[in-house]
């Protein structure tokens, strides 16, 4: 662990808070390079402040000696980051393979006609913001749907709607909590 170069770097970071900078090096201090916590850094910030912007972004890189096109890069592939401001409320709508057979699709178009928005955008009133994931691992219940990171199964184009309407728990197609 180069803990000398990570101390220099917090140093120059004014963007992060101390919490978040003592959190980041936590965590980096478990690896042999720091660059290895990136996915982790990010998760640090935008569990504080909701998404990571692009300053936010330089000072994490600078933390974790990376260059801010490195991490762009990790924060763009993984889909659970957000890179531009989200609504109070994430629906995150699985389309895995089996998610997909199981009609998915139908489930988006639903709820983009409620919504009035597409994958990637947010409510006028920021209230809703939809993106699609992958496999969450409960293909035997397919399709399902997160939202705020509560899993909702045997979702259909009527059900779905609920996550709209209601802070809902996890709810099958015949609207049971599980
Ligand atoms: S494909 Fe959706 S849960 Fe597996």
């Amino acid at each position: 662990m180069e803990t000398n170069k990570m101390n220099s770097s917090a140093n120059l970071v004014t963007q992060l808070t101390e919490q978040e900078i003592q959190e980041i090096m936590d965590l980096a201090s478990h690896y042999d390079y720091p660059q290895a916590a990136s996915i982790e850094a990010l998760k640090v910030v935008q569990q504080y402040r909701g998404w990571v912007s692009d300053e936010s972004l330089k000072a994490i890189a600078k933390l974790i000696d990376m260059s801010p096109e490195e991490l762009d890069s990790v924060a763009t592939f993984y889909s659970l980051i957000f890179r531009s401001p989200v609504g109070n409320n994430m629906i995150m709508l699985c389309d895995g393979i089996t998610c997909w057979m199981h009609g998915c699709d139908k489930l988006k178009a639903s709820l983009s006609n409620k919504l009035g928005i597409d994958y990637g955008e947010t409510t006028q009133d920021k209230q809703y913001t939809l993106i699609p994931v992958t496999c969450q691992g409960a293909c035997d219940r397919a399709p399902v749907a997160l939202k705020n990171m509560q899993l909702h199964t045997e979702l259909n184009e009527t059900s779905v709607l609920n996550l709209v309407e209601s802070n809902s728990k996890q709810t099958n197609s015949s609207g049971e909590t599980q």
